[in-house]
Protein backbone atom coordinates (compact mmCIF):
# COMPACT_ATOMS: atom_id res chain seq x y z
CA UNK A 1 0.00 0.00 0.00
CA UNK A 2 1.52 3.23 -0.73
CA UNK A 3 1.90 5.92 2.05
CA UNK A 4 -0.71 8.59 2.54
CA UNK A 5 -0.09 12.44 4.13
CA UNK A 6 -2.98 13.88 5.80
CA UNK A 7 -3.57 17.67 6.74
CA UNK A 8 -3.75 19.36 9.70
CA UNK A 9 -1.54 18.47 12.95
CA UNK A 10 -2.38 15.97 18.15
CA UNK A 11 -2.88 11.64 26.37
CA UNK A 12 -4.20 10.63 30.14
CA UNK A 13 -5.93 13.18 30.99
CA UNK A 14 -5.51 14.95 34.50
CA UNK A 15 -5.65 18.03 36.40
CA UNK A 16 -3.49 19.94 39.02
CA UNK A 17 -4.84 21.95 41.37
CA UNK A 18 -3.22 25.05 43.24
CA UNK A 19 -2.13 25.48 46.71
CA UNK A 20 -1.40 28.44 49.03
CA UNK A 21 0.98 26.17 51.12
CA UNK A 22 2.60 24.98 48.17
CA UNK A 23 2.84 25.80 44.48
CA UNK A 24 2.87 22.71 42.38
CA UNK A 25 4.74 22.13 38.99
CA UNK A 26 3.91 19.79 36.44
CA UNK A 27 7.23 18.00 37.24
CA UNK A 28 6.40 17.02 41.01
CA UNK A 29 4.18 14.26 39.89
CA UNK A 30 4.89 11.08 38.07
CA UNK A 31 2.20 9.81 35.65
CA UNK A 32 -0.39 7.88 37.34
CA UNK A 33 -0.09 10.61 40.37
CA UNK A 34 -2.21 13.19 38.04
CA UNK A 35 -5.37 13.70 38.29
CA UNK A 36 -5.19 12.83 42.35
CA UNK A 37 -4.33 16.07 43.72
CA UNK A 38 -6.69 18.16 45.10
CA UNK A 39 -5.61 20.75 47.27
CA UNK A 40 -7.75 23.53 49.14
CA UNK A 41 -7.02 27.10 48.81
CA UNK A 42 -7.19 27.49 52.57
CA UNK A 43 -8.53 25.13 55.78
CA UNK A 44 -11.50 27.41 55.72
CA UNK A 45 -12.45 27.68 51.79
CA UNK A 46 -12.55 24.14 50.25
CA UNK A 47 -12.39 25.74 46.85
CA UNK A 48 -9.86 24.59 44.03
CA UNK A 49 -7.93 26.63 41.42
CA UNK A 50 -7.35 24.47 38.50
CA UNK A 51 -3.58 25.57 37.63
CA UNK A 52 -3.02 22.73 34.96
CA UNK A 53 -4.95 20.22 33.09
CA UNK A 54 -1.80 18.00 31.68
CA UNK A 55 1.92 17.04 32.77
CA UNK A 56 5.04 16.78 31.09
CA UNK A 57 6.28 13.27 30.92
CA UNK A 58 9.93 12.22 30.78
CA UNK A 59 10.68 10.25 27.82
CA UNK A 60 11.77 6.47 29.59
CA UNK A 61 15.29 6.74 29.23
CA UNK A 62 18.12 9.71 30.13
CA UNK A 63 18.52 12.68 27.80
CA UNK A 64 21.98 11.49 26.57
CA UNK A 65 20.94 7.89 26.34
CA UNK A 66 20.04 7.77 22.69
CA UNK A 67 23.44 9.48 21.44
CA UNK A 68 25.63 9.02 19.45
CA UNK A 69 22.17 8.49 16.96
CA UNK A 70 20.14 11.22 18.84
CA UNK A 71 22.51 13.82 21.03
CA UNK A 72 21.60 15.20 24.28
CA UNK A 73 21.42 18.68 22.83
CA UNK A 74 18.49 17.58 20.82
CA UNK A 75 16.91 15.71 23.53
CA UNK A 76 17.01 18.77 25.94
CA UNK A 77 15.81 21.13 22.94
CA UNK A 78 13.19 18.67 21.66
CA UNK A 79 11.85 17.42 24.89
CA UNK A 80 12.58 20.25 27.10
CA UNK A 81 12.04 22.74 25.41
CA UNK A 82 9.37 22.01 22.30
CA UNK A 83 7.67 18.86 23.85
CA UNK A 84 7.15 21.48 27.32
CA UNK A 85 6.11 24.23 25.25
CA UNK A 86 3.39 22.19 23.49
CA UNK A 87 1.73 21.41 27.49
CA UNK A 88 1.93 24.50 28.34
CA UNK A 89 0.33 25.79 25.82
CA UNK A 90 -2.17 23.33 25.87
CA UNK A 91 -3.04 23.74 29.67
CA UNK A 92 -3.26 27.53 28.98
CA UNK A 93 -5.59 27.31 25.63
CA UNK A 94 -7.87 25.13 28.53
CA UNK A 95 -7.97 27.10 31.35
CA UNK A 96 -10.21 29.44 28.75
CA UNK A 97 -12.22 26.54 27.61
CA UNK A 98 -14.02 24.39 30.74
CA UNK A 99 -15.61 22.66 27.72
CA UNK A 100 -13.23 20.68 27.27
CA UNK A 101 -12.30 19.51 31.26
CA UNK A 102 -12.13 15.67 31.69
CA UNK A 103 -11.27 14.70 28.72
CA UNK A 104 -8.77 11.69 27.98
CA UNK A 105 -5.92 12.90 25.77
CA UNK A 106 -7.31 10.62 23.14
CA UNK A 107 -11.10 12.22 23.49
CA UNK A 108 -9.10 16.13 23.77
CA UNK A 109 -7.45 15.13 20.34
CA UNK A 110 -10.56 13.59 18.70
CA UNK A 111 -13.12 16.07 19.77
CA UNK A 112 -10.99 19.06 18.84
CA UNK A 113 -9.76 17.30 15.13
CA UNK A 114 -13.37 18.56 15.03
CA UNK A 115 -13.57 16.22 11.47
CA UNK A 116 -10.97 17.91 10.07
CA UNK A 117 -11.85 21.65 10.86
CA UNK A 118 -9.59 21.72 14.27
CA UNK A 119 -10.53 23.59 16.76
CA UNK A 120 -7.23 25.91 18.54
CA UNK A 121 -6.71 23.28 21.10
CA UNK A 122 -5.72 20.27 18.48
CA UNK A 123 -1.93 21.03 17.43
CA UNK A 124 -0.66 21.08 20.93
CA UNK A 125 -2.83 18.55 22.14
CA UNK A 126 -1.69 16.43 19.12
CA UNK A 127 1.26 17.54 19.55
CA UNK A 128 1.96 16.26 23.68
CA UNK A 129 0.62 12.79 22.44
CA UNK A 130 2.76 12.48 19.56
CA UNK A 131 6.00 13.45 21.47
CA UNK A 132 5.21 10.66 24.05
CA UNK A 133 3.65 8.03 22.01
CA UNK A 134 7.91 8.82 19.62
CA UNK A 135 9.78 8.93 22.91
CA UNK A 136 8.43 5.53 24.12
CA UNK A 137 9.12 4.32 20.38
CA UNK A 138 12.50 4.70 20.89
CA UNK A 139 14.87 2.44 23.11
CA UNK A 140 18.89 3.23 23.65
CA UNK A 141 19.32 -0.53 22.32
CA UNK A 142 16.13 -0.49 19.70
CA UNK A 143 16.76 -1.11 16.03
CA UNK A 144 17.68 -4.74 14.87
CA UNK A 145 14.22 -6.84 13.75
CA UNK A 146 10.91 -7.63 15.08
CA UNK A 147 10.01 -10.55 16.57
CA UNK A 148 7.02 -13.50 17.24
CA UNK A 149 3.12 -11.77 16.20
CA UNK A 150 4.47 -8.66 15.00
CA UNK A 151 7.10 -9.65 12.42
CA UNK A 152 4.63 -11.95 10.92
CA UNK A 153 2.15 -9.30 10.82
CA UNK A 154 4.81 -7.21 8.52
CA UNK A 155 5.74 -9.72 6.61
CA UNK A 156 1.81 -10.40 5.98
CA UNK A 157 1.12 -7.29 5.11
CA UNK A 158 4.35 -5.43 3.15
CA UNK A 159 5.53 -8.97 1.72
CA UNK A 160 9.14 -8.67 3.85
CA UNK A 161 10.53 -6.55 6.85
CA UNK A 162 12.94 -5.25 4.11
CA UNK A 163 9.69 -4.07 2.21
CA UNK A 164 8.73 -2.71 4.97
CA UNK A 165 11.83 -0.41 5.96
CA UNK A 166 11.55 0.56 2.14
CA UNK A 167 8.25 2.31 2.58
CA UNK A 168 8.83 4.00 5.91
CA UNK A 169 11.97 5.39 4.29
CA UNK A 170 10.34 6.68 1.05
CA UNK A 171 7.46 7.74 3.27
CA UNK A 172 9.77 9.72 5.35
CA UNK A 173 11.87 11.07 2.90
CA UNK A 174 9.05 12.44 0.74
CA UNK A 175 6.85 14.00 3.64
CA UNK A 176 6.71 17.55 2.37
CA UNK A 177 7.15 19.74 5.28
CA UNK A 178 6.88 18.93 8.90
CA UNK A 179 5.19 15.63 10.16
CA UNK A 180 5.13 12.14 11.34
CA UNK A 181 5.32 8.95 9.83
CA UNK A 182 3.31 6.07 10.92
CA UNK A 183 3.14 2.35 11.46
CA UNK A 184 -0.34 2.13 12.02
CA UNK A 185 -3.07 -0.58 12.26
CA UNK A 186 -5.93 -0.29 10.01
CA UNK A 187 -9.43 -1.68 12.72
CA UNK A 188 -11.55 -2.00 9.31
CA UNK A 189 -8.68 -3.72 6.65
CA UNK A 190 -6.84 -5.29 9.50
CA UNK A 191 -3.48 -4.68 8.22
CA UNK A 192 -0.66 -2.16 9.04
CA UNK A 193 0.22 0.31 6.60
CA UNK A 194 2.58 3.22 6.94
CA UNK A 195 1.12 6.69 6.61
CA UNK A 196 2.35 10.01 6.81
CA UNK A 197 0.69 13.01 8.53
CA UNK A 198 1.06 16.66 8.22
CA UNK A 199 2.03 19.48 10.79
CA UNK A 200 0.58 17.57 14.31
CA UNK A 201 -2.07 15.30 12.57
CA UNK A 202 -2.60 12.29 14.61
CA UNK A 203 -3.69 8.89 12.97
CA UNK A 204 -6.55 8.27 16.21
CA UNK A 205 -8.69 10.76 14.36
CA UNK A 206 -9.28 7.82 11.80
CA UNK A 207 -9.43 5.16 14.05
CA UNK A 208 -6.05 4.00 13.32
CA UNK A 209 -3.88 2.23 15.90
CA UNK A 210 -0.70 3.85 15.84
CA UNK A 211 2.27 0.93 16.52
CA UNK A 212 5.32 3.57 15.90
CA UNK A 213 6.32 7.55 15.08
CA UNK A 214 8.79 9.07 13.69
CA UNK A 215 8.75 13.03 14.26
CA UNK A 216 9.81 14.50 10.65
CA UNK A 217 9.94 18.29 12.14
CA UNK A 218 13.57 19.88 10.89
CA UNK A 219 13.55 20.23 14.78
CA UNK A 220 13.89 16.10 15.43
CA UNK A 221 17.00 15.72 13.19
CA UNK A 222 18.81 18.81 12.72
CA UNK A 223 21.18 19.02 15.36
CA UNK A 224 22.64 15.91 14.83
CA UNK A 225 21.63 15.06 11.10
CA UNK A 226 21.39 19.11 9.51
CA UNK A 227 19.79 18.22 6.13
CA UNK A 228 20.14 14.72 5.62
CA UNK A 229 17.41 12.90 6.76
CA UNK A 230 18.12 10.24 5.43
CA UNK A 231 20.58 9.06 7.82
CA UNK A 232 18.24 10.48 10.67
CA UNK A 233 15.57 7.92 9.09
CA UNK A 234 18.30 4.85 9.04
CA UNK A 235 19.78 5.59 12.19
CA UNK A 236 16.34 5.17 13.69
CA UNK A 237 15.34 2.08 12.31
CA UNK A 238 18.90 0.38 12.52
CA UNK A 239 19.71 1.88 16.05
CA UNK A 240 16.74 3.35 17.77
CA UNK A 241 13.27 2.15 17.30
CA UNK A 242 12.14 -0.16 20.29
CA UNK A 243 10.30 -3.39 18.42
CA UNK A 244 9.45 -4.29 21.76
CA UNK A 245 7.23 -1.69 22.61
CA UNK A 246 5.53 -1.92 19.22
CA UNK A 247 4.76 -5.61 19.88
CA UNK A 248 3.57 -4.75 23.22
CA UNK A 249 1.48 -1.97 21.03
CA UNK A 250 -0.19 -4.90 18.57
CA UNK A 251 -0.53 -7.21 21.25
CA UNK A 252 -3.06 -4.60 23.32
CA UNK A 253 -4.36 -3.33 19.53
CA UNK A 254 -5.68 -6.88 19.43
CA UNK A 255 -8.63 -5.98 21.93
CA UNK A 256 -9.69 -4.15 19.32
CA UNK A 257 -8.67 -5.72 15.98
CA UNK A 258 -8.88 -9.86 15.55
CA UNK A 259 -5.67 -10.76 13.06
CA UNK A 260 -5.97 -14.07 13.55
CA UNK A 261 -8.43 -16.53 12.34
CA UNK A 262 -11.87 -15.95 14.67
CA UNK A 263 -11.42 -17.71 17.90
CA UNK A 264 -15.16 -18.67 18.86
CA UNK A 265 -14.82 -19.82 22.77
CA UNK A 266 -16.50 -23.20 23.03
CA UNK A 267 -19.45 -23.42 25.42
FE1 LIG B 1 9.05 17.18 17.59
Amino acid sequence: MGSTCFHTSAAPSSCLLSSTKRSYGLHDLKVGELGQLKVPISRTRKVSKVLAFYGLRSPPYKLDALEPHMSNRTLEMHWGELHRGYVEGLNKQLERNDILYGYTMDELIKATYNNGNPFPEFNNAAQVWNHNFFWDSMHPRGGNMPTLGLLDQIEKDFGSFTNFKEKFVDASLSLFGSGWVWLVLRKREKRLEVVKTCNAINPIVWDDIPIINLDMWEHAYYFDYKNDRAAYVKNFLDHLVSWDVATARIIRAEAFVNLGEPKIPIA
